[in-house]
């Protein structure tokens, strides 16, 4: 069984990456995407979204990190995708899912999914273009609106020889709502012979198991629940309890240590309040934090509040 940590914009950047495959149990790291339009983009914007570049396309702890392209255009996708790989990207992957509306508008992401044919065209041109040792991905929903035009997209993803796809389980009109629709993709199984990876609503080891029977495929893909839950992946793969919270803020200082250095703080705040949007799901005291946490803006007033929360605990651990 293989687990990809799922591209998120905004929240999975490289120091997120770092952290999740140092503590364990993930294959393949897909990164944010990059947004390709009508030019071939320089070296400096590889590398900024996916610094793993400059160490061979990899995580620290070994975990190898794709590159996410989103665009429109087969040729300059062709292009970009040729870049990465030779920037050290061990692959392609083809954002056709984000629902983005500024994006959809510009005939990116989810709204192909109405475009059976610029799917085809896209990921010939890509898979074409970049030599065959490296693998040339897709991910999908189910379709825009509706599912009418699944099964034709994914033999569309197929014919033009992608190496994997992954689905996410819902249309772009479903959005985050629960549930993810997993047997949808046992559907499309039964169609291609493209290995697929599945997507969608995996919180828990138990719905990883419930995903993988409902899907009938052994590889998923984690977003939001490897968020909630740091280890989700161990929990899957080697059935270990979940990270408790005292570890989990340890976590946060570390996170927030790299990525003040990392960035100057300019992303800190944000990136840190999405965070705990995950984490409140899974523990109670991220919620209450989470409280006090989502007025503060300046990244020393949120250490400091993380720094108080450890030592309350050391301080009750004591008692
Ligand atoms: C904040 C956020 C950002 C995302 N960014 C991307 C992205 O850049 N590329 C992509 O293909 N999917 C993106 N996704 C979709 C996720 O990769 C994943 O398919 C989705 O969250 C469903 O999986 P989950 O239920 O495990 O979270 C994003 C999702 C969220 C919530």
């Amino acid at each position: 069984m293989q687990i990809v940590l799922a591209p998120m914009e905004g929240v999975v950047d490289h120091l997120m990456r770092e952290m999740l495959t140092q503590i364990g149990g993930y294959d393949l790291c897909i990164t944010e995407f990059i947004r390709i339009v009508d030019q071939c983009l320089p070296a400096r914007v590889f590398h900024r979204i996916c610094p793993e570049l400059l160490q061979g396309g990899k995580t620290r702890a070994g975990t190898p990190v794709r590159v996410q392209l989103l665009g429109q255009e087969p040729n300059w996708l062709a292009e970009n995708a040729v870049r990465a790989v030779e920037l050290g990207s061990p692959g392609v992957d083809l954002n056709f899912g984000c629902p983005a509306k500024a994006v959809n508008k510009s005939r990116g992401g989810a709204v192909l999914l109405k475009e059976t044919e610029t799917l085809y065209q896209i990921v010939k041109a890509v898979r074409d273009a970049v030599p065959t040792a490296y693998p040339v991905s897709a991910k999908i929903r189910l379709g825009y609106d509706d599912t009418s035009l699944t099964l034709a997209n994914a033999e569309a993803i197929c014919a033009a020889g992608a190496s994997s796809l992954t689905v996410h389980a819902r249309t772009k009109s479903d959005g985050y709502r629960p549930p993810a629709y997993w047997p949808w993709i046992a559907r499309i199984k039964q169609h291609i012979t493209t290995p697929i990876i599945a997507n969608g609503e995996i919180w828990t080891a138990a719905d990883a198991t419930l995903c993988q029977q409902q899907s009938t495929c052994q590889d998923i893909m984690l977003g939001r629940g490897a968020l909630a839950m740091p280890n989700l992946a161990h929990t899957i793969k080697q059935g270990s309890v979940v990270m408790p919270w005292p570890q989990v803020l340890e976590l946060l200082m570390h996170y927030s240590e790299f990525e003040i250095a990392g960035d100057k703080g300019k992303y800190y705040a944000n990136r840190v309040k999405q965070w705990f949007s995950y984490l409140k799901l899974q523990y109670p005291a991220a919620a209450r934090l989470f409280q006090q946490l989502r007025v503060l803006t300046k990244s020393h007033d949120i250490l400091a509040l993380l720094n108080a929360e450890r030592a309350n605990m050391a301080r009750s651990k004591s008692c």
